[in-house]
């Protein structure tokens, strides 16, 4: 058999191109990041703590307060039903591979973070991409499973807050699609990253992994919490058939996480009130700032506005593709946005990333761009 040939990651490689170098940075995904002294100053003692811990391996599943940690943030859930990884990436490439056979056939919700695809389709799977549309508000219609499954589908992989739409059903919606899973007897691969980031809490969904016992739910600290640096995420799965596999097959990735990303994340989701009221503060104000924004600019711009999350997907409606105008962006005023094709999406769109205290500035500098532009 021939080594794992994989796609290049689209955005991936865009941002290790740009994004270290680019004056404002507009596509970020994440929320602003915490620095090591604010995150230990949430919790008194944390610093003597922090230099006292060892540096030894941690547990493969993640250590036990940890994974106690997390499964406090669900409904129903134990540490025993939390594998932890490094970052959500490890938890895709691992659910693909040690998870799925090839040949399996998956649908995956599109436009789509890469990997969700391009790992499952390096091992030998069948994708059908299941689209979102702008013209129906991005939404997925649960009925459109009953054409897209066949005999040999194994699993659904639904991303919810979405990126880079900034999408989320409704509840009703939601329970559908896992109701349609759950009745053909497949796997629902259910990226969460972007939960606790409704903009009204109301909004929020149930974790695949509470509602559906053959649901994974997918963690992690990088994006409401700010903490990619971290590079810890985690499998939510109350199917141990699921969880075994994807921890054996992690003793051949990383084997376990770093202790002080173990240690900083535990803490971070004890204190995750104060974080969380932090990053949505600066969400609902960075997102008034874009609405006037587009309102302001109709006559060159579409958008759906989101209800969570920190990125929207808005289009040009003066040119077919985006990639001109982010590159004269990136060019001219060393504005990072990142064009539509990165995600395998209609090329008229590109993402916006609100989640940074900055985030004003760098919209400032688009203005001044489209000023000049004929409405
Ligand atoms: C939908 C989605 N899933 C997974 C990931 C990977 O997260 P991490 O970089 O923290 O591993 C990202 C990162 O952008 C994402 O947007």
């Amino acid at each position: 058999m021939a080594a794992m040939k994989i796609e290049p990651f689209a955005l991936e490689r865009f941002f290790a191109e740009h994004e270290f170098s680019a004056r404002h940075l507009l596509c970020a995904s994440d929320c602003e990041t915490f620095s090591l002294g604010e995150l230990l100053a949430l919790e008194p003692g944390a610093d003597e703590a922090f230099e006292a811990l060892r540096l030894g391996y941690t547990e493969t599943a993640g250590g036990p307060a940890l994974r106690e940690e997390i499964a406090s943030l669900y409904k129903g859930i134990t540490a025993d039903d939390i594998l932890v990884f490094a970052g959500a990436q490890e938890a895709i490439f691992v659910f693909m591979n040690a998870v799925l056979n090839a040949g399996d056939h998956l649908i995956v919700h599109s436009p789509c973070y890469q990997s969700l695809a391009s790992v499952a389709e390096a091992a030998g799977c069948r994708v059908t991409r299941w689209p979102a549309e702008a013209g129906r508000g991005w939404a997925l219609d649960p009925g459109d499973l009953a054409g897209l499954a066949g005999t040999d589908t194994r699993a659904v992989v639904v991303n919810f807050p979405h990126n880079p739409t900034g999408y989320l059903p409704e509840k009703e919606r939601f329970t559908a699609i896992v109701e349609s899973a759950r009745s053909r007897g497949l796997l629902l691969f259910s990226d969460e990253v972007y939960r606790f980031l409704e903009y009204d809490a109301a909004d929020r969904l149930p974790a695949a992994c509470e509602i559906y016992e053959n649901g994974v739910s997918l963690g992690v600290m990088s994006k409401a919490f700010g903490l990619a640096g971290l590079r810890l995420g985690w499998a939510a799965c109350r199917n141990h058939d699921v969880l075994g596999a994807m921890a054996a097959f992690k003793d051949y990735t990383t084997i376990c996480t770093a202790a002080p990303s173990e240690f900083l994340a535990a803490l971070a989701l004890r204190q995750r009130d104060a974080i969380l009221e932090r990053n949505l503060a600066i969400l609902r104000g960075n997102l008034e700032a874009l609405s006037d924004f587009f309102t302001r600019h109709e006559g060159l711009f579409s958008w759906q506005r989101p209800r969570a999350g920190p990125v929207a997907f808005p289009a040009l409606r003066f040119a077919a593709a985006s990639d001109d105008f982010c590159a004269g962006l990136l060019r001219d005023r060393g504005v990072l946005l990142a064009p539509g094709r990165l995600f395998g999406a209609a090329a008229e769109h590109f993402r916006i990333g609100f989640g940074r205290r900055d985030f004003r500035s760098g919209l400032e500098a688009v203005s001044d761009t489209v000023r000049e532009k004929p409405a």
